[in-house]
């Protein structure tokens, strides 16, 4: 079945990007292993020839991702840090960047200790307070980097508010979502399921300096708890535990 742009969420989850198997009719996409395509002639293929380029697994998924997001196109990768650094691979030396304050360590970690040696600058502010972000950007910045909500603080980003400051001045917007679905948030047109508990100072968010983390909000002892669709009382009744033991 064809799947018209403005079919309903979970019918595009599944049908997006996943017509039947050309060979075989699977009406599930199969997991192609193969490194490279047989051609007819030198140059002539069926859209494929190596894939590391593009793979028909890998089409499939990103043609779904584009479908949810509401996006011309969709492109995947084997990790949200091989596509932060694909991403800055826009820019250049001297280009600047507006990032949010509260962001993912590795995140940090990229701009600080491998790009800005590099001759690329960063300002970190509140994402929260978007005159904040319209303050922040220059003649040089050519992108915006958000998160929303964001990491681990779960503060709100107004995206559209400063996708219009941003590319107003001739900035680009970058939002990276880990926490929020396609279902519920569409950066463009404006994920897990399971619960995860962890320290950020000591996990995700260890590679920023202490006192740049603590400036920002994230006290050494904030645990940060992402709720997932476990039943309530069950996480309730496991946190109740966890606390009686501390
Ligand atoms: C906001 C954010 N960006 C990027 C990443 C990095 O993703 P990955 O671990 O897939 O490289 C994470 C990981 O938790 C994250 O929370």
């Amino acid at each position: 079945m064809s799947t018209p742009s403005e079919a309903g969420v979970s019918t595009r989850a599944i049908h997006a990007g996943q017509p039947p198997g050309p060979a075989t009719g699977a009406v599930v996409t199969p997991i192609y292993q193969t490194s490279t395509y047989a051609q007819t002639a030198v140059g002539k293929h069926k859209g494929y020839e190596y894939s590391r380029t593009a793979n028909p697994t890998r089409t499939a998924l990103e043609a779904c991702i584009a479908a949810l997001e509401g996006g011309a196109h969709g492109l995947a990768f084997a990790s949200g840090m091989a596509a932060e650094s694909t991403v800055m691979q826009l820019l250049g030396p001297e280009d600047h960047t507006v990032a949010v304050d509260d962001l993912y360590g590795g995140t940090y970690r990229l701009f600080k200790r491998v790009l800005e040696p590099m001759g690329l600058t960063f300002t970190f502010v509140d994402g929260a307070r978007t005159d904040a972000v319209e303050a922040a950007i220059t003649e040089s910045t050519r992108l915006v980097w958000l998160e929303s909500p964001t990491n681990p603080l779960l503060k709100i980003v107004d995206i559209a508010a400063i996708a219009k400051v941003a590319h107003a001045r001739g900035a680009m917007v970058v939002v990276d979502n880990t926490f929020m679905s396609p279902y519920f948030q569409r950066p463009l047109s404006l994920g897990g399921v399971e619960s995860l508990i962890e320290l950020p100072a000591a996990m995700t968010h260890a590679s920023i300096p202490a006192d740049v983390r603590r400036a920002s909000g994230v006290a050494d002892g904030l645990v940060r708890i992402s709720v997932g669709i476990e039943d309530v009382a069950d996480l309730i009744a496991d946190l109740d535990r966890a606390l009686s033991k501390s």
